[in-house]
């Protein structure tokens, strides 16, 4: 489908709020029709609040093809290379490497007797044709998947499917790569340090961290949770304070989650609508934090101390 006039406007716009007009990640190359709905569209407002992650993510691009980010869940890494995916104009292959998905999965397979019923797994449909391969949980990988992965890292990367008379697959000229994980920390069950290997091959590193956490309110995060959902500044103040202590929590290791923007606006969503903000909090973030009635517990009473005046 082709992009509207208006659409067309709007990016160009945004790539200019961003500082990144002057990146082109596929210079004179147009992808084909069959890829472009894999080219996001219409992603919701991201507030950058002066970390520049849009500038740097697409900088690291640019110069090295792949970047790594890292930050607790809900800081938006997920969200924001959708951005980058839409503003560079860039199809998105995503991968959870949380989810135990197997090899032949992610590089393809034979589904019926004779070489024409090999189907590509995501992997190689990236590698040959392009676009942002995005690894989220990378640090939870399978070896025998980061092993395979590791020539396709180097600049001249291929990937050799050895499934299929070792067919050399060459690395598209705008393959580029993000991979995204929770920073290792050694009270959250799940949490593994990153392959070497794959570590190495990465030369930029981005820390996330949320908008707002503990004492340190962001005003945009404020706006954004209104805009988003209806409630008046002052509920959303306050909405944003509670998350704020729960996320101080969650990062101190105390409980095992820290409410995203999006939780946020959920729980707020259900304001707007009329509910009172304690009981809504019931029904939104205390059931996302944990399934654990003391943790739950825990995170009631910090919503209480917010909105029980
Ligand atoms: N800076 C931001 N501006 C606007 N929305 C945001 C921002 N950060 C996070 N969000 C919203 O919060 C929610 C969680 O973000 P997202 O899923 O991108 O986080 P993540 O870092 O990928 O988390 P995980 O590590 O769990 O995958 C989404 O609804 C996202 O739109
Ligand atoms: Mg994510």
């Amino acid at each position: 489908m082709k992009k509207s006039v208006i659409e067309s406007e709007r990016i160009a716009q945004l790539r200019k709020k961003y500082h990144i007009e002057k990146y082109d990640l596929h210079p004179g190359y147009v992808f084909p029709e069959s890829l472009q709905p894999l080219i996001p569209r219409n992603t919701p407002e991201y507030i950058d609040k002066g970390f520049n992650y849009v500038y740097r993510i697409v900088r690291a691009l640019y110069h090295f093809k792949q970047c790594a980010l890292v930050g607790p869940s809900g800081t938006g890494k997920t969200h924001i290379v959708y951005l980058v995916a839409e503003l560079c104009g860039l199809p998105m292959w995503e991968i959870n490497c949380g989810l135990q998905t197997s090899a032949y999965d992610l590089f393809g397979r034979y589904i019926g007797l004779g070489k024409e019923n090999w189907i590509d797994g995501q992997i190689v449909q990236w590698c040959r044709n392009g676009g942002i391969l995005y690894l989220d949980e990378a640090n939870m990988m399978k070896q025998d998947i980061a092993t395979r992965l590791n020539p396709v890292l180097d600049t001249r990367g291929h990937l050799v499917l050895t499934e299929k008379d070792n067919e050399i697959v060459l690395r598209h000229p705008y393959g580029y790569l993000i991979i995204a994980m929770n920073p290792f920390s050694a009270e959250f069950i799940g949490t593994k340090p990153l392959n070497a290997a794959l570590r190495r091959r990465m030369a930029v590193w981005i820390n996330f961290d949320y908008l707002s956490v503990g004492e340190k309110i962001a005003p945009e995060e404020i706006d954004l949770i209104a805009k988003r959902s209806g409630v008046s500044r002052d509920i959303a103040e306050k909405i944003v304070k509670a998350g704020a202590e729960l996320r101080r929590q969650y990062k101190n290791g105390d409980i095992p989650y820290g409410p995203s923007p999006g939780d946020l606006i959920n729980w707020a969503t259900l304001v707007a609508d009329g509910c009172p903000p304690i009981q809504a909090a019931e029904e939104t973030i205390v059931g996302t934090t944990s399934d654990d009635v003391e943790i739950q517990a825990a995170v009631k009473r910090v919503i209480e101390a917010f909105f029980s005046s």
